[in-house]
Protein backbone atom coordinates (compact mmCIF):
# COMPACT_ATOMS: atom_id res chain seq x y z
CA UNK A 1 0.00 0.00 0.00
CA UNK A 2 0.82 3.48 -0.85
CA UNK A 3 2.24 5.33 2.20
CA UNK A 4 0.84 8.31 3.40
CA UNK A 5 0.56 10.37 6.61
CA UNK A 6 -2.03 13.04 6.00
CA UNK A 7 -4.94 12.35 3.90
CA UNK A 8 -8.27 14.80 3.46
CA UNK A 9 -11.61 13.69 1.63
CA UNK A 10 -12.37 15.36 -1.65
CA UNK A 11 -15.91 13.33 -1.45
CA UNK A 12 -18.65 15.92 -1.50
CA UNK A 13 -21.85 13.74 -1.21
CA UNK A 14 -23.25 11.14 -2.02
CA UNK A 15 -26.59 11.44 -4.70
CA UNK A 16 -29.43 9.12 -5.97
CA UNK A 17 -28.09 7.45 -8.93
CA UNK A 18 -31.97 7.81 -10.54
CA UNK A 19 -33.01 11.02 -8.51
CA UNK A 20 -30.30 12.91 -8.27
CA UNK A 21 -31.23 13.32 -4.61
CA UNK A 22 -28.16 14.64 -2.53
CA UNK A 23 -26.87 12.29 0.83
CA UNK A 24 -24.52 13.68 3.44
CA UNK A 25 -21.13 12.05 3.30
CA UNK A 26 -19.36 10.39 5.90
CA UNK A 27 -21.99 8.12 7.28
CA UNK A 28 -23.16 4.75 6.50
CA UNK A 29 -25.35 4.42 3.77
CA UNK A 30 -27.70 1.69 1.88
CA UNK A 31 -29.53 2.57 -1.29
CA UNK A 32 -31.30 5.57 -1.69
CA UNK A 33 -34.77 6.72 -0.69
CA UNK A 34 -35.84 5.68 -4.33
CA UNK A 35 -34.05 2.16 -3.64
CA UNK A 36 -31.59 2.84 -6.44
CA UNK A 37 -27.72 2.92 -5.90
CA UNK A 38 -25.95 6.21 -4.07
CA UNK A 39 -23.20 7.17 -6.06
CA UNK A 40 -20.31 8.55 -4.24
CA UNK A 41 -19.63 12.53 -5.69
CA UNK A 42 -15.85 14.84 -5.33
CA UNK A 43 -15.44 18.23 -5.04
CA UNK A 44 -12.96 17.38 -8.47
CA UNK A 45 -11.70 21.36 -8.32
CA UNK A 46 -10.48 20.55 -5.27
CA UNK A 47 -9.30 17.28 -6.16
CA UNK A 48 -7.48 19.33 -9.45
CA UNK A 49 -5.52 21.23 -6.84
CA UNK A 50 -4.23 18.70 -4.55
CA UNK A 51 -2.98 16.08 -7.18
CA UNK A 52 -1.65 15.48 -11.07
CA UNK A 53 -0.40 12.58 -12.76
CA UNK A 54 3.01 13.86 -12.34
CA UNK A 55 2.36 12.95 -8.94
CA UNK A 56 0.53 10.03 -8.80
CA UNK A 57 3.35 8.58 -11.42
CA UNK A 58 5.80 8.98 -7.83
CA UNK A 59 3.31 7.03 -5.88
CA UNK A 60 3.56 3.22 -5.70
CA UNK A 61 1.84 1.22 -8.33
CA UNK A 62 -1.27 0.10 -6.77
CA UNK A 63 -5.20 1.19 -5.98
CA UNK A 64 -4.26 3.55 -3.06
CA UNK A 65 -2.44 5.95 -5.69
CA UNK A 66 -5.59 7.58 -6.79
CA UNK A 67 -6.60 8.01 -3.06
CA UNK A 68 -7.95 11.42 -3.98
CA UNK A 69 -10.32 10.00 -5.98
CA UNK A 70 -11.43 7.15 -3.01
CA UNK A 71 -13.83 7.99 -0.36
CA UNK A 72 -11.59 6.55 2.58
CA UNK A 73 -10.94 9.21 4.91
CA UNK A 74 -8.16 7.86 6.94
CA UNK A 75 -5.43 6.22 6.38
CA UNK A 76 -5.63 3.81 9.42
CA UNK A 77 -8.81 2.57 7.99
CA UNK A 78 -7.43 1.51 4.91
CA UNK A 79 -7.66 -2.73 4.46
CA UNK A 80 -4.98 -3.69 2.23
CA UNK A 81 -4.03 -7.45 0.71
CA UNK A 82 -1.42 -5.45 -1.90
CA UNK A 83 -3.88 -4.64 -4.50
CA UNK A 84 -0.82 -3.73 -7.10
CA UNK A 85 -1.44 -2.78 -10.75
CA UNK A 86 -2.58 -5.50 -12.79
CA UNK A 87 -0.55 -6.04 -16.43
CA UNK A 88 -2.45 -5.53 -19.71
CA UNK A 89 -0.79 -7.96 -21.79
CA UNK A 90 -1.24 -8.29 -25.98
CA UNK A 91 -3.17 -11.13 -26.57
CA UNK A 92 -0.82 -11.18 -30.23
CA UNK A 93 -1.65 -14.64 -31.36
CA UNK A 94 -4.83 -15.02 -30.62
CA UNK A 95 -5.53 -11.73 -32.07
CA UNK A 96 -3.58 -12.67 -35.21
CA UNK A 97 -5.33 -15.96 -35.46
CA UNK A 98 -8.74 -14.40 -36.03
CA UNK A 99 -7.72 -11.16 -38.00
CA UNK A 100 -8.14 -8.70 -34.89
CA UNK A 101 -5.65 -5.71 -34.47
CA UNK A 102 -4.30 -4.66 -30.99
CA UNK A 103 -6.25 -6.71 -28.25
CA UNK A 104 -5.07 -6.26 -24.69
CA UNK A 105 -6.20 -7.98 -21.57
CA UNK A 106 -6.54 -6.56 -18.49
CA UNK A 107 -5.61 -9.65 -15.90
CA UNK A 108 -7.34 -8.81 -12.75
CA UNK A 109 -6.64 -12.51 -11.89
CA UNK A 110 -3.15 -11.09 -10.45
CA UNK A 111 -5.30 -9.08 -7.57
CA UNK A 112 -5.60 -10.92 -3.87
CA UNK A 113 -7.92 -13.70 -3.86
CA UNK A 114 -7.48 -13.86 -7.69
CA UNK A 115 -10.07 -11.52 -8.86
CA UNK A 116 -11.19 -7.42 -9.57
CA UNK A 117 -13.59 -8.18 -6.60
CA UNK A 118 -10.76 -7.46 -4.14
CA UNK A 119 -11.04 -3.60 -5.97
CA UNK A 120 -14.37 -3.01 -4.43
CA UNK A 121 -13.80 -4.89 -1.06
CA UNK A 122 -10.83 -3.30 -0.05
CA UNK A 123 -12.36 0.14 -0.63
CA UNK A 124 -15.77 -0.88 0.69
CA UNK A 125 -14.47 -3.04 3.72
CA UNK A 126 -12.28 0.37 4.78
CA UNK A 127 -15.58 2.55 4.79
CA UNK A 128 -17.10 -0.70 6.57
CA UNK A 129 -13.95 -0.30 9.23
CA UNK A 130 -14.37 3.57 9.29
CA UNK A 131 -18.11 3.49 10.36
CA UNK A 132 -17.15 0.60 12.89
CA UNK A 133 -19.34 -2.35 11.44
CA UNK A 134 -18.68 -5.51 12.95
CA UNK A 135 -20.34 -7.98 11.04
CA UNK A 136 -20.84 -7.78 7.23
CA UNK A 137 -23.38 -9.78 4.81
CA UNK A 138 -23.31 -10.70 1.40
CA UNK A 139 -25.36 -12.81 -1.30
CA UNK A 140 -22.87 -14.16 -3.81
CA UNK A 141 -21.67 -16.46 -6.67
CA UNK A 142 -18.60 -16.85 -5.03
CA UNK A 143 -15.39 -14.86 -6.27
CA UNK A 144 -17.30 -11.57 -4.55
CA UNK A 145 -17.57 -13.91 -0.53
CA UNK A 146 -14.14 -14.91 -1.09
CA UNK A 147 -12.79 -11.23 -1.62
CA UNK A 148 -15.30 -9.93 1.37
CA UNK A 149 -13.93 -12.82 3.82
CA UNK A 150 -10.70 -12.36 3.35
CA UNK A 151 -10.75 -8.29 3.66
CA UNK A 152 -13.21 -8.65 6.65
CA UNK A 153 -10.81 -10.81 9.09
CA UNK A 154 -7.39 -8.39 7.45
CA UNK A 155 -10.12 -5.67 9.18
CA UNK A 156 -10.71 -7.69 12.22
CA UNK A 157 -14.56 -8.04 11.32
CA UNK A 158 -16.88 -10.79 10.90
CA UNK A 159 -18.51 -11.71 7.69
CA UNK A 160 -21.89 -14.09 6.93
CA UNK A 161 -21.88 -14.74 3.09
CA UNK A 162 -24.57 -16.90 1.12
CA UNK A 163 -24.26 -18.91 -2.30
CA UNK A 164 -26.71 -20.77 -4.58
CA UNK A 165 -25.85 -24.08 -4.22
CA UNK A 166 -24.55 -24.65 -7.47
CA UNK A 167 -21.69 -21.77 -7.12
CA UNK A 168 -18.30 -23.17 -7.64
CA UNK A 169 -16.96 -25.80 -4.71
CA UNK A 170 -14.06 -23.92 -4.37
CA UNK A 171 -14.76 -20.77 -4.50
CA UNK A 172 -17.44 -21.80 -1.63
CA UNK A 173 -14.61 -23.48 0.06
CA UNK A 174 -11.91 -20.63 0.14
CA UNK A 175 -14.71 -18.50 1.87
CA UNK A 176 -15.02 -20.64 4.59
CA UNK A 177 -11.35 -21.04 4.68
CA UNK A 178 -10.73 -17.14 5.54
CA UNK A 179 -13.36 -17.73 8.24
CA UNK A 180 -16.18 -16.24 6.84
CA UNK A 181 -20.13 -17.90 7.54
CA UNK A 182 -20.86 -19.68 4.32
CA UNK A 183 -24.08 -21.18 3.51
CA UNK A 184 -25.51 -22.43 0.72
CA UNK A 185 -28.58 -21.80 -0.40
CA UNK A 186 -31.22 -24.00 -2.08
CA UNK A 187 -32.30 -21.06 -4.36
CA UNK A 188 -31.12 -18.12 -6.81
CA UNK A 189 -28.80 -15.39 -6.37
CA UNK A 190 -31.99 -13.17 -5.41
CA UNK A 191 -32.39 -15.55 -2.99
CA UNK A 192 -29.47 -14.93 -1.55
CA UNK A 193 -30.10 -11.45 -1.57
CA UNK A 194 -33.29 -11.88 0.41
CA UNK A 195 -31.73 -13.49 3.19
CA UNK A 196 -28.91 -10.83 3.39
CA UNK A 197 -31.85 -7.84 3.39
CA UNK A 198 -34.21 -9.76 6.36
CA UNK A 199 -30.57 -10.70 7.74
CA UNK A 200 -29.52 -6.80 8.16
CA UNK A 201 -33.28 -5.81 9.06
CA UNK A 202 -33.43 -7.90 11.80
CA UNK A 203 -29.97 -8.12 13.80
CA UNK A 204 -28.25 -5.06 12.01
CA UNK A 205 -25.54 -7.06 9.86
CA UNK A 206 -24.06 -4.23 7.15
CA UNK A 207 -25.02 -5.12 3.64
CA UNK A 208 -22.24 -5.43 1.65
CA UNK A 209 -25.21 -6.83 -1.90
CA UNK A 210 -23.49 -5.09 -4.95
CA UNK A 211 -24.78 -1.31 -5.45
CA UNK A 212 -26.36 -1.17 -2.03
CA UNK A 213 -24.03 0.30 -0.67
CA UNK A 214 -22.10 2.86 -2.75
CA UNK A 215 -18.35 2.00 -1.76
CA UNK A 216 -17.57 -0.71 -4.20
CA UNK A 217 -18.25 1.21 -7.33
CA UNK A 218 -15.40 3.15 -6.07
CA UNK A 219 -12.98 0.21 -5.69
CA UNK A 220 -13.93 -0.80 -9.21
CA UNK A 221 -13.54 2.58 -10.64
CA UNK A 222 -9.80 2.03 -10.30
CA UNK A 223 -10.00 -0.44 -12.70
CA UNK A 224 -10.83 2.65 -15.34
CA UNK A 225 -8.11 5.41 -13.47
CA UNK A 226 -5.39 2.36 -14.12
CA UNK A 227 -6.49 1.38 -17.35
CA UNK A 228 -5.85 5.49 -18.17
CA UNK A 229 -2.88 5.59 -16.44
CA UNK A 230 -1.08 2.57 -18.13
CA UNK A 231 -1.75 3.46 -21.24
CA UNK A 232 -0.44 7.22 -20.56
CA UNK A 233 -3.76 8.87 -19.63
CA UNK A 234 -5.28 7.68 -23.12
CA UNK A 235 -7.85 5.43 -23.74
CA UNK A 236 -8.48 2.42 -25.64
CA UNK A 237 -11.44 2.32 -28.49
CA UNK A 238 -13.15 0.26 -26.75
CA UNK A 239 -13.83 -2.43 -23.96
CA UNK A 240 -15.15 -5.62 -23.88
CA UNK A 241 -16.08 -5.90 -19.95
CA UNK A 242 -18.02 -9.56 -18.41
CA UNK A 243 -21.26 -7.91 -17.23
CA UNK A 244 -23.07 -9.45 -13.89
CA UNK A 245 -24.39 -6.45 -11.85
CA UNK A 246 -22.28 -4.02 -13.83
CA UNK A 247 -20.27 -2.59 -10.85
CA UNK A 248 -17.10 -2.85 -12.77
CA UNK A 249 -18.95 -1.21 -15.96
CA UNK A 250 -20.21 1.81 -14.20
CA UNK A 251 -17.53 2.25 -11.87
CA UNK A 252 -14.84 2.49 -15.31
CA UNK A 253 -18.07 4.75 -16.81
CA UNK A 254 -17.60 6.87 -13.76
CA UNK A 255 -13.89 7.26 -13.74
CA UNK A 256 -13.42 8.20 -17.35
CA UNK A 257 -16.06 11.11 -16.33
CA UNK A 258 -14.41 11.94 -13.61
CA UNK A 259 -10.72 11.50 -15.02
CA UNK A 260 -12.52 14.56 -17.85
CA UNK A 261 -13.52 16.53 -15.67
CA UNK A 262 -10.40 16.72 -13.93
CA UNK A 263 -8.84 17.15 -17.29
CA UNK A 264 -6.46 14.30 -16.95
CA UNK A 265 -7.57 13.20 -20.22
CA UNK A 266 -9.59 14.31 -23.63
CA UNK A 267 -12.33 14.04 -25.03
CA UNK A 268 -12.26 10.37 -26.37
CA UNK A 269 -13.80 7.82 -24.65
CA UNK A 270 -14.09 3.75 -25.30
CA UNK A 271 -17.07 2.26 -26.45
CA UNK A 272 -17.95 0.00 -23.44
CA UNK A 273 -19.49 -3.48 -24.38
CA UNK A 274 -21.02 -5.70 -22.21
CA UNK A 275 -20.56 -9.15 -22.55
CA UNK A 276 -22.94 -11.96 -21.46
CA UNK A 277 -23.59 -15.57 -22.39
CA UNK A 278 -27.00 -17.10 -24.40
CA UNK A 279 -27.94 -18.64 -20.85
CA UNK A 280 -28.50 -15.12 -19.15
CA UNK A 281 -28.41 -11.91 -20.99
CA UNK A 282 -30.79 -9.55 -20.22
CA UNK A 283 -28.57 -6.77 -20.62
CA UNK A 284 -28.11 -7.79 -23.91
CA UNK A 285 -31.36 -8.31 -25.08
CA UNK A 286 -32.44 -4.72 -23.17
CA UNK A 287 -30.35 -2.67 -25.47
CA UNK A 288 -30.71 -4.85 -28.57
CA UNK A 289 -34.62 -3.21 -28.07
CA UNK A 290 -33.70 -0.18 -27.16
CA UNK A 291 -34.67 -0.06 -23.58
CA UNK A 292 -33.71 2.00 -20.87
CA UNK A 293 -33.72 -0.90 -18.09
CA UNK A 294 -34.53 -4.28 -18.10
CA UNK A 295 -38.21 -4.98 -17.92
CA UNK A 296 -38.48 -8.75 -16.75
CA UNK A 297 -35.74 -10.35 -15.20
CA UNK A 298 -34.15 -13.04 -16.50
CA UNK A 299 -35.82 -16.54 -15.40
CA UNK A 300 -33.89 -19.49 -16.53
CA UNK A 301 -30.27 -18.77 -16.44
CA UNK A 302 -28.17 -21.88 -18.17
CA UNK A 303 -24.79 -20.38 -18.10
CA UNK A 304 -21.36 -22.16 -16.30
CA UNK A 305 -19.45 -18.16 -16.67
CA UNK A 306 -20.78 -17.16 -13.23
CA UNK A 307 -19.83 -14.03 -13.11
CA UNK A 308 -22.40 -12.66 -15.82
CA UNK A 309 -25.60 -14.90 -13.64
CA UNK A 310 -27.39 -11.79 -12.97
CA UNK A 311 -31.33 -12.17 -13.69
CA UNK A 312 -31.70 -7.90 -13.05
CA UNK A 313 -29.07 -6.00 -11.77
CA UNK A 314 -30.28 -2.80 -9.51
CA UNK A 315 -27.89 -0.86 -11.43
CA UNK A 316 -29.18 -2.11 -14.94
CA UNK A 317 -30.44 1.32 -16.15
CA UNK A 318 -26.96 2.79 -15.26
CA UNK A 319 -25.16 -0.18 -17.31
CA UNK A 320 -27.38 0.48 -20.15
CA UNK A 321 -26.52 4.60 -19.73
CA UNK A 322 -22.91 3.68 -20.27
CA UNK A 323 -23.59 1.60 -23.26
CA UNK A 324 -25.94 4.48 -24.76
CA UNK A 325 -23.87 7.53 -24.00
CA UNK A 326 -20.16 5.55 -24.90
CA UNK A 327 -21.54 4.15 -28.43
CA UNK A 328 -21.03 0.55 -27.52
CA UNK A 329 -22.89 -2.09 -27.35
CA UNK A 330 -23.86 -5.91 -25.80
CA UNK A 331 -22.54 -9.22 -27.17
CA UNK A 332 -23.67 -12.66 -25.52
CA UNK A 333 -21.67 -15.69 -26.63
CA UNK A 334 -22.15 -19.41 -26.04
CA UNK A 335 -20.77 -21.21 -22.78
CA UNK A 336 -18.86 -23.45 -26.09
CA UNK A 337 -17.70 -20.71 -27.24
CA UNK A 338 -16.41 -19.54 -24.37
CA UNK A 339 -14.25 -22.82 -23.53
CA UNK A 340 -12.98 -23.03 -26.95
CA UNK A 341 -11.57 -19.74 -26.74
CA UNK A 342 -10.36 -20.34 -23.14
CA UNK A 343 -8.34 -23.13 -24.61
CA UNK A 344 -7.71 -21.40 -27.74
CA UNK A 345 -5.65 -18.73 -26.04
CA UNK A 346 -4.10 -20.65 -23.24
CA UNK A 347 -2.20 -23.09 -26.11
CA UNK A 348 -1.73 -19.62 -28.40
CA UNK A 349 -1.06 -17.14 -25.91
CA UNK A 350 0.27 -18.81 -22.64
CA UNK A 351 -2.22 -16.78 -20.93
CA UNK A 352 -4.86 -18.88 -18.60
CA UNK A 353 -8.01 -16.79 -18.43
CA UNK A 354 -11.21 -17.20 -16.63
CA UNK A 355 -14.41 -17.84 -18.43
CA UNK A 356 -15.16 -14.26 -17.87
CA UNK A 357 -12.50 -13.21 -19.89
CA UNK A 358 -12.83 -15.71 -22.48
CA UNK A 359 -16.39 -14.84 -22.76
CA UNK A 360 -15.17 -11.19 -23.99
CA UNK A 361 -12.30 -12.45 -26.21
CA UNK A 362 -14.76 -14.69 -28.30
CA UNK A 363 -17.33 -11.15 -27.92
CA UNK A 364 -14.26 -9.39 -29.33
CA UNK A 365 -13.95 -11.86 -32.31
CA UNK A 366 -17.80 -11.88 -32.85
CA UNK A 367 -17.70 -7.82 -32.84
CA UNK A 368 -15.25 -8.17 -35.34
CA UNK A 369 -17.09 -10.64 -37.76
CA UNK A 370 -19.76 -8.21 -37.19
CA UNK A 371 -18.10 -5.00 -38.09
CA UNK A 372 -18.72 -3.09 -34.94
CA UNK A 373 -15.08 -3.55 -34.05
CA UNK A 374 -12.49 -2.99 -36.74
CA UNK A 375 -8.79 -4.41 -36.86
CA UNK A 376 -7.22 -0.86 -36.65
CA UNK A 377 -8.64 -0.28 -32.97
CA UNK A 378 -7.05 -1.23 -29.94
CA UNK A 379 -9.31 -2.98 -27.57
CA UNK A 380 -9.24 -4.27 -24.04
CA UNK A 381 -11.06 -7.43 -22.63
CA UNK A 382 -11.02 -7.73 -18.95
CA UNK A 383 -10.34 -10.77 -17.44
CA UNK A 384 -11.83 -10.16 -13.93
CA UNK A 385 -10.71 -13.52 -12.05
CA UNK A 386 -8.16 -16.08 -12.52
CA UNK A 387 -8.20 -18.99 -14.30
CA UNK A 388 -7.30 -21.24 -12.12
CA UNK A 389 -10.87 -21.41 -9.97
CA UNK A 390 -12.31 -23.04 -13.03
CA UNK A 391 -12.03 -26.91 -13.64
CA UNK A 392 -9.76 -27.61 -16.93
CA UNK A 393 -9.68 -31.35 -19.21
CA UNK A 394 -8.14 -34.23 -17.74
CA UNK A 395 -4.99 -35.74 -19.05
CA UNK A 396 -4.86 -39.14 -19.83
CA UNK A 397 -1.63 -39.50 -21.39
CA UNK A 398 0.53 -42.05 -19.51
CA UNK A 399 4.16 -43.42 -19.39
CA UNK A 400 5.18 -46.58 -17.52
CA UNK A 401 8.15 -46.48 -15.69
CA UNK A 402 8.38 -50.55 -15.28
CA UNK A 403 9.02 -49.87 -19.47
CA UNK A 404 11.87 -48.90 -21.58
CA UNK A 405 10.34 -45.61 -22.96
CA UNK A 406 10.47 -44.60 -27.23
CA UNK A 407 11.76 -40.84 -26.37
CA UNK A 408 11.18 -40.02 -29.97
CA UNK A 409 7.87 -40.86 -30.32
CA UNK A 410 6.95 -38.51 -26.94
C1 LIG B 1 -15.22 -13.32 -12.42
C2 LIG B 1 -16.32 -12.33 -12.53
N1 LIG B 1 -16.40 -11.54 -13.61
C3 LIG B 1 -17.38 -10.62 -13.76
C4 LIG B 1 -18.37 -10.47 -12.80
C5 LIG B 1 -19.43 -9.41 -13.00
O1 LIG B 1 -19.03 -8.26 -12.35
P1 LIG B 1 -19.85 -6.93 -12.26
O2 LIG B 1 -20.66 -6.99 -11.00
O3 LIG B 1 -18.85 -5.83 -12.20
O4 LIG B 1 -20.71 -6.87 -13.49
C6 LIG B 1 -18.33 -11.24 -11.64
C7 LIG B 1 -19.34 -11.07 -10.59
O5 LIG B 1 -19.67 -11.96 -9.85
C8 LIG B 1 -17.29 -12.20 -11.50
O6 LIG B 1 -17.20 -12.99 -10.42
Amino acid sequence: MSEWQSFTSHVSHLECSATGERYEAGKPHNTSRAGKPLIVRYDLKSVARSVDPAEIARRPADLWRYRELLPVRRPEDVVSLGEQFTPLLPLAATSRRIGGGELLVKDEGRLPTGSFKARGLAVAVSMAKSFGATRIAMPTVGSGGASLAAYCRRAGIDSVVFCPEDSPSITVSEIAFYGAKVYLANGALRDCNRLVAEGCASVGWFDMTTLKEPYRIEGKKTMGLELADQLGWQLPDVIFYPTGGGTGFIGMWKAFAELGELGWIGAKRPRMVAVQTTGCCPIVRAFEKGHREIETPWTDIRTNVHGVRVAKALGDFLILRAMYESGGFGVAVTDEDVEATRAAIARDDGILLSPEGAACVAAYREALTSGRVKPGERAVAFNTATGLRTAMPMVDRRVDVSKPVDYAAL
